[in-house]
């Protein structure tokens, strides 16, 4: 059989998860998997629809698809993104129909389920079969145990190719809607009270729902709110994974464009950030996702601490939870406060109008408060995904986070608390007499658990 593989790491062959791919064609040698470089060629397929057709031929004489990808940035890199864009623009759908297709990634798996969620969506969107999925953390090929699994999913693939294996949308379909949005007056404005705040935005014309919404929400000020256009950002292209930040947090791109000196300049210098995209596919533009994967001069550490932040979307996020849950996890992870989402999937103008107003009286309110809401199980979880991987093999890559980390105590292991030691171990071996066994679980316990809260009460009175 004919495998075509879809490589979506920017380091083109010396990839991590090309490896993986190799590792596949050397267990199966009688299939033929073939690679086709996507995210590292992408300038090239945009421009050259003769690269582009190349690509598409070859996916259509093939048995199988594997898309194949680093996590970046909690879905796949900017520049796969981009191709995936480009299957619709070219309206190539039918290439892809029917085809049996399966994804893998490498990771440290650091939201990698939102990126397989998204992979296998857009797999359902373009009517393949999907198989299933592999997401490996980077190292895992040096164990055997990890080399069984790869070998055990490449096979089900294969098998489930040969024997037309039936398969599952796990995605419904995204329903269109036409909602043109007309703003009513402006309501009362808002003072930023001396807090800078800036809209970033991939706005292609400003007469659509997103342009009208920006429009609206920057009236609801009594100052001047500048917006940030990506798409007149000069971005040169999207994150290599060179990883030479690594050491010092400096970018491989340097003064080669604008990015960095925006970053720094206009982004971590505001106190209110608002985040302004169309959803394109299941996600937000490619052209976002290049911001987003170039802000990784900031390795593993947040850059956006502090500031609240909102997000104005123009497109169905209702249908696709996987999204809204990056857009959390992001401004989680980054120890922002998400103040709200507001889409344009409101039934009425109106109440659209107020939405907007309500999200810039609260980034004001808020950020004199110095507010950032509870977390969340998606960064206490995923920070210490990151805390061990940092102390342990990425250390040495990526010193800059290994200092900050230090510093700033994030890490919390292991747990010294001499005290709750102390009273554990006492507990522990009374609990093997039995009869005090049934006195501390049965009797004692739910007041003990709430004892210290109690006590922090009664303090109070
Ligand atoms: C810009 C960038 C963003 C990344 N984002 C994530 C992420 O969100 N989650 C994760 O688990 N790993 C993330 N990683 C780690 C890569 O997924 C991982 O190193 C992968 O194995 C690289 O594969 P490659 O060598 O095939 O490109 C990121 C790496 C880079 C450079």
């Amino acid at each position: 059989m004919k495998i075509t593989v879809l490589n979506g790491s920017p380091k083109g062959n010396l990839s991590v998860t090309m490896q993986y791919v190799n590792f596949i064609q050397k267990k199966f040698p009688h299939h033929e998997l073939k690679i086709l470089n996507i995210a590292s060629q992408i300038k090239k397929i945009e421009k050259d629809t003769a690269a582009f057709q190349e690509i598409m031929d070859e996916v259509r004489s093939s048995d199988g698809v594997l898309w194949a990808f680093p996590l970046y940035y909690l879905l796949v890199p900017s520049q796969y993104k981009r191709f995936i864009e480009l299957i619709w623009e070219r309206g190539t759908q039918d290439v892809f129909r029917n085809k049996y297709t399966a994804a893998l990634s490498t990771s440290v798996h650091f939201f990698d389920h939102t990126a397989h969620n998204y992979m296998n969506a857009i797999c359902d969107d373009l009517d393949m079969k999907y198989l299933g999925s592999f997401s490996a953390a980077m190292y895992d090929l040096m164990h055997g145990k990890e080399r069984e699994r790869c070998s055990l999913f490449a096979s089900e693939f294969f098998e489930g190719i040969q024997s037309h294996a039936p398969t599952a949308k796990k995605f419904s379909p995204i329903l269109g809607r036409t909602f043109d949005y007309i703003p009513g007056p402006a309501g009362q404005r808002v003072s930023l009270q001396g807090k800078r705040a800036l809209v970033l935005a991939d706005l292609k014309e400003p007469d659509t729902n997103l342009g009208k919404m920006i429009e609206r929400f920057r009236n609801s000020f009594v100052e001047e709110v500048s917006v940030a256009n990506l798409r007149q950002l000069d971005i040169k292209g999207g994150c290599l994974g060179c990883i030479q930040c690594g050491y010092d947090y400096q970018c491989s791109y340097g003064d080669q464009d604008e990015y960095v000196r925006f970053y720094k300049d206009r982004v971590k210098t505001a106190d209110i950030l608002i985040f302004a995209g169309t959803i394109q596919d299941r996600y937000l533009s490619s052209r976002w996702k290049m911001f987003f994967d170039r802000s990784f001069f900031h390795t593993h550490t947040p850059s956006l601490t502090g500031k609240q932040v909102g997000f104005i979307v123009s497109g169905p996020l209702r249908q696709i939870p996987n999204l809204r849950q990056i857009v959390e996890a992001y401004t989680e992870w980054q120890q922002a406060n998400l103040v709200d989402i507001v889409t344009d999937e409101e039934d009425h103008a109106k109440e659209l109008d107020a939405r907007l107003q309500s999200l810039a009286e609260r980034v004001v309110h808020l950020a004199g408060k110095s507010y950032i809401k509870t977390k969340t199980f998606l960064s206490v979880g995923g920070m210490k995904v990151l805390r061990d991987d940092v102390w342990g093999k990425l250390r040495f890559p990526f010193q800059a986070d290994h200092r900050f980390y230090k510093e700033h105590g994030l890490y919390d292991f292991p747990q010294r608390k001499y005290k709750s030691r102390l009273i554990n171990s006492i507990l522990i071996l009374l609990t093997k007499i039995p009869a005090m066994r049934k006195e501390i679980y049965r009797k004692k316990i739910k007041e003990q658990m709430v004892r210290p809260l109690q006590k922090m009460l009664e303090r109070m009175e």
